[in-house]
């Protein structure tokens, strides 16, 4: 008799996405004629740029070659790319990172759930919402305890983020073991600045706790002041891990790419309480269960560190940002209460009549055929918000405000 591993079966949902996914299909198949706008999943839909294109078409010329061929690459990914990373990304904010300190990988979604095999049982932090990755994973993991009433579970410390914190985790007067912090926030589009940072890396210190940060959308980032990495933060290198990606930089979200920062400084403890390095655990997870992104994929991704492909990469966040803008702009003229979209490509919007985040989601395919993601998708404290990406076409995002303009929400505008 084969066991499954019972984790598993304490997973409350689908995964929020696939549910989305499921009733827009089932909503297009029943409505053939409407032209539905999908401002849900935040998957890009700008073209890769010229630079990284033309880098595939090399690469694949280099493996039709005897003399460039390249099989299994190192686990951790190319020392070009690492180098790339460690000079544009930190040593350029005055970070000291090794780019031994890499590791490239496929994705952040992969990373933030795969950092859990190098973790034992511990007292795991969430904000409440939060990208739905960080809690199923943990279920997964064993670590969350029984799931109760309110969609939470009893053994995961939920950090709230509400209006009345500005979507910001406040600090929780007890002890914690590891932290899961996304800054720029998916999905509520708020920041944390530099003071809620250094309050995070100082508690991070004092605990022996670890921060698992989330930053994926960093180059959304347009203020002053907010800062691009955690590693930003004086001590972060002994208690942070950063997980970064491409996929919403440069549209890698089908092809593949990301890192992750493991410092050298971090370390964790064993049950005897002797310091273990976190570092050399990583690495062995990573050269154990993963073979490396393939070459054609990391030589694509070096290509938006040349001149020409930063400019492109500029170029397709400003794209996305101008979204941003018009969904803003749209939903005041509607009357409708929202947050984010400005260091984010994530708007946060409340329910205008305390309908529950399903109820608005139905109404915005049924009446509007807008898709958009259900906040309670990411947790009890988003609901009655419901959130929308700038991740569209400019065609599509004005056409989408328009029909929320003209729809009656029962609101003075
Ligand atoms: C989102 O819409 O929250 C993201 O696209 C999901 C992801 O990056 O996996």
């Amino acid at each position: 008799m084969v066991l499954v591993n019972e984790n598993f079966l304490n997973l409350q949902n689908s995964y929020l996405f696939s549910e989305i996914a499921r009733k827009t299909r089932e909503f297009i198949a029943l409505h053939p004629e409407v032209t539905v706008i999908k401002l849900g999943i935040g998957d890009a839909t700008r073209p890769l740029p010229l630079s990284v294109i033309q880098a595939f078409h090399h690469g694949v010329d280099e493996l039709a070659d005897q003399k460039t061929f390249h099989g299994y690459g190192p686990e951790q990914g190319y020392a070009f790319l690492r180098d790339l990373i460690v000079e544009n990304e930190y040593r350029a904010r005055g970070i000291d990172i090794d780019p031994d300190e890499i590791f490239i990988s496929d994705g952040s979604k992969c990373d933030t759930g795969n950092i859990l095999d190098i973790f034992g049982k511990n007292i795991v932090a969430i904000s409440d919402p939060s990208y739905p990755v960080y809690v199923d994973t943990n279920v997964m993991a064993g670590n969350a305890g029984i799931a109760t009433d309110n969609g939470q579970y009893a053994d995961i410390v939920y950090l709230p983020c509400n209006q009345s914190n500005n979507f910001c985790p406040a600090i929780p007067n007890f002890h914690v073991d590891l932290i899961y912090l996304c800054s720029p926030n998916n999905p509520t589009g708020a920041i944390l600045n530099k003071v809620e940072m250094k309050n995070w890396v100082d508690y991070a210190l004092r605990e022996k706790a670890i921060i698992l940060f989330d930053a994926a959308y960093e180059r959304f980032i347009v203020e002053d002041d907010i800062p691009h990495s955690i590693f930003e933060i004086p001590g972060a290198l002994k208690v942070a891990i950063e997980f970064r990606s491409f996929s919403k930089t440069a549209g890698f979200t089908g092809t593949r790419c990301a890192f992750t920062v493991v410092p050298k400084s971090l370390n964790a403890y064993d049950s005897k309480q002797n310091v273990i390095p976190i570092h050399p655990l990583w690495n062995r997870r990573h050269c154990t269960k993963f073979n490396g992104v393939s070459y054609l994929v990391q030589k694509a991704a070096a290509a938006i560190y040349t001149d020409i492909g930063k400019n492109e990469v500029e170029n397709i966040i400003k794209y996305y940002q101008k979204n941003a803008e018009i969904i803003r702009k749209g939903l005041k003229q509607a009357g409708l209460e929202f947050f984010g979209g400005i260091n984010s490509p994530y708007i946060w919007v409340k329910a205008p009549q305390g309908q529950s985040s399903w109820e608005l989601f139905d109404l915005f395919l049924e009446k509007l055929n807008i898709v958009g993601t259900p906040g309670s998708g990411f947790g009890p404290n988003g609901e009655g918000f419901f959130r929308l990406t700038a991740f569209g076409s400019i065609e599509n995002t004005q056409e989408a405000m328009k029909r929320i303009q003209n729809y009656n929400f029962g609101l003075e505008k």
